[in-house]
């Protein structure tokens, strides 16, 4: 498979889908909702999928898909099982999107199995273009040109500005992220909540956050976002250190590899999850 037409392909789509979402979002919105009352999805989330759906099948009409709004099909349109899939996030950051609030991005990625081939992130009120491709490096793509992304340098905690999410069911669920956040505080130069995870990832890969955790992310979320963060040298773990997977629900700690140890060292300091790790 040609990377680079892969890349090209997957770029164009994200900036198509997120020139839709531009002009959506001081549109009037009609909000469904989801798992939760506070989970939701809009016009918008369905138009950029199925504009991002109908792009990608035609140019690799044997590939899987899992896109968030249609759910999750492990068959290609031709009907066969292929090694190759694409996560798609539509419009990540729902919430923000749905009130106005300028934090909201379309992410792509296409795997092979659990290996991150290629990832694209495109913020369309920026105009930023984050990619990547295994092994080539991470980039930021705006008018101006495009740089090579680089983790930061922060080495101590105390030094960092963290971002963290919250999950949709914390109004049910004890695994709501409250114990970490009040541990994370006390010990951080900052802490951010931009509705986001997708760019909390690539900005952590752009050396703008040092580090970044959440908690119940799904596979569309983070899957062009851990491309970053590697590319640009730095390290993504789950919460109990190990290697992600994609599959089910994710707990995720990214950084610039420096703080690793600190932020999952904290982490375990609040003590064992409901998903013991
Ligand atoms: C959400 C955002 C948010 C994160 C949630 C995600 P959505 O995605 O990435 O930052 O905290 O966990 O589900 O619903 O806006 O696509
Ligand atoms: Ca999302
Ligand atoms: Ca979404």
């Amino acid at each position: 498979m040609n990377l680079k037409n892969v890349l090209n392909v997957a770029i164009e789509t994200a900036e198509a889908a997120g020139e839709l979402l531009r002009a959506g979002v001081r549109e009037q919105k009609a909000i469904i909702h989801k798992s939760t009352a506070i989970d939701l999805v809009t016009q918008y989330d369905e138009a950029a999928e199925a504009l991002i759906l109908e792009r990608l099948r035609t140019h690799f009409p044997e590939h899987n898909f899992v896109a968030e709004e249609s759910g999750v099909s492990t068959y290609s349109a031709t009907g066969r099982r292929s090694q190759y899939t694409w996560y798609i996030d539509p419009l990540d950051g729902t919430n923000n999107f749905a009130h106005g609030f300028p934090i909201f991005c379309v992410s792509l990625a296409l795997y092979e199995g659990e290996r991150p081939l290629v990832g694209v992130v495109y913020d369309p009120l920026r105009g930023e273009c984050f990619s990547a491709v295994s092994g080539q490096g991470a980039y930021l793509s705006t008018q101006e040109g495009t740089t090579r992304l680089h983790v930061s340098q922060t080495g101590t905690l105390l030094g960092s500005l963290l971002a963290t999410g919250f999950p949709y069911d914390r109004h049910e669920s004890e695994l709501d992220n409250i114990a970490q956040l009040i541990a994370f505080v006390k010990r951080v130069q900052g802490i951010r909540r931009p509705g986001s995870a997708a760019l909390d990832l690539a900005y952590v890969a752009a050396g703008r956050l040092d580090g970044y955790w959440e908690y119940k992310l799904n596979s569309w979320d983070v899957a062009a976002g851990i491309l970053f963060v590697r590319e640009a040298g730095g390290m993504v773990t789950g919460t109990d250190g190990r290697v992600p997977q994609l599959s089910g629900k994710i707990n995720l700690v990214a950084s610039n590899g420096l703080i690793q140890e600190e932020m999952l060292a904290t982490l375990a300091q609040v003590g064992v999850n409901e998903y013991g790790s």
